[in-house]
């Protein structure tokens, strides 16, 4: 029988399953993708009879909605793969790629939908303004730009994956940077994560570099930005840019899977700064 071969990868979409799927379902057996739901294992045999009719006339449909959704992915996956590798200041194809596996793990935890996500995170840098002259508008146009040039029409898919672009950066320490999606929420984890730890550090070092900044210069002051536009202007050794952004990083997770993996990485970057100091002030 198809669908008890299938019981662990059945893929379901229907109205009438939107709003009861989570009342009939443990919520644990359900996740949720581009508007479909996967049911990821029914085990009751007597509910999968029932429920039999439904699921065949529905698989075939949603089948083929997630291959053409697997397909955008990887069109986007490509264009993005080939415009930023080689990358030189830490926002390279690698970069986009660690941001996309752990918001996709983060995704899976918090059975956020993976499409949106796998989405946000290839586009999420795809015209940051700090390449931009500061102009934050740009990303957001171009992801829409390139999601409609390769073929999407899902605008509830477009609306939230244009978002995160437009709200996932940073802006400085006094400044909010809420994400109006959980999908939000989580790739703007996974991005942040990227920025701490050992991987964290080598990307501030590449950016301070590829900006001809300094490493440390103890006589210039400590910023605590209260405002975009001056946390932008700044030009501070990368050595400060600890103090006005990485080390502040692991308060503003959202997820508490983002909360647990940013505290390693940044209790490795205080034992960095540790070290750094010691070998500053010379050996004694
Ligand atoms: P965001 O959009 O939140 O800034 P990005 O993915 O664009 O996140 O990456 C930001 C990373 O770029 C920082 O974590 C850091 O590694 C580097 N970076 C940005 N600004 C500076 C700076 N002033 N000094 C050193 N590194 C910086
Ligand atoms: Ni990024």
């Amino acid at each position: 029988m198809l669908f008890l071969r299938c019981a662990r990868h059945l893929f379901l979409h229907s109205c009438i399953f939107e709003e009861k799927i989570f009342e009939i379902l443990p919520r644990n057996t359900v996740a949720k993708t581009g508007g479909c739901f996967i049911l990821i294992a029914v085990w009751d045999k007597e509910f999968c009879c029932n429920w039999k009719s439904i699921f065949l006339r529905e698989v075939f449909y949603v089948y083929k909605m997630l291959e053409e959704q697997k397909n955008l992915v990887d069109r986007v996956r490509e264009e993005v793969k080939q415009r930023f590798s080689g990358e030189g200041s830490g926002h390279d194809w690698w970069h986009i790629h660690r941001v996309c596996q752990t918001a996709r793990a983060i995704g899976q935890e918090e059975k956020a939908d993976l499409f949106v996500i796998e989405l946000g995170a290839l586009l999420h840098d795809i015209a940051d303004h700090k390449f931009h002259g500061g102009d934050d508008t740009v990303g957001p146009r171009a992801a829409e730009k390139l999601l409609r040039e390769l073929g999407l029409n899902n605008e509830d898919v477009i609306r939230k994956v244009v978002a995160i672009v437009k709200e996932i950066s940073f802006k400085g320490a006094g400044v909010p940077t809420p994400m109006s999606s959980l999908e939000g929420e989580i790739v703007q984890d996974a991005d942040r994560l990227d920025a701490i730890g050992a991987i964290g550090i080598a990307r501030a070092f590449a950016y301070g570099g590829f900006r001809e900044r300094e490493i440390h210069n103890p006589e210039v002051e400590l910023e605590v930005h209260s405002s975009f536009e001056s946390y932008k202007k700044g030009k501070a050794p990368t050595i400060n840019h600890f103090y006005e952004k990485l080390l502040l990083l692991k308060d503003r997770m959202n997820t508490g899977e983002g909360k647990r993996l940013a505290e390693e990485r940044h209790v490795y970057m205080e034992m960095y700064l540790d070290q750094f100091y010691k070998e500053w002030e010379g050996a004694k």
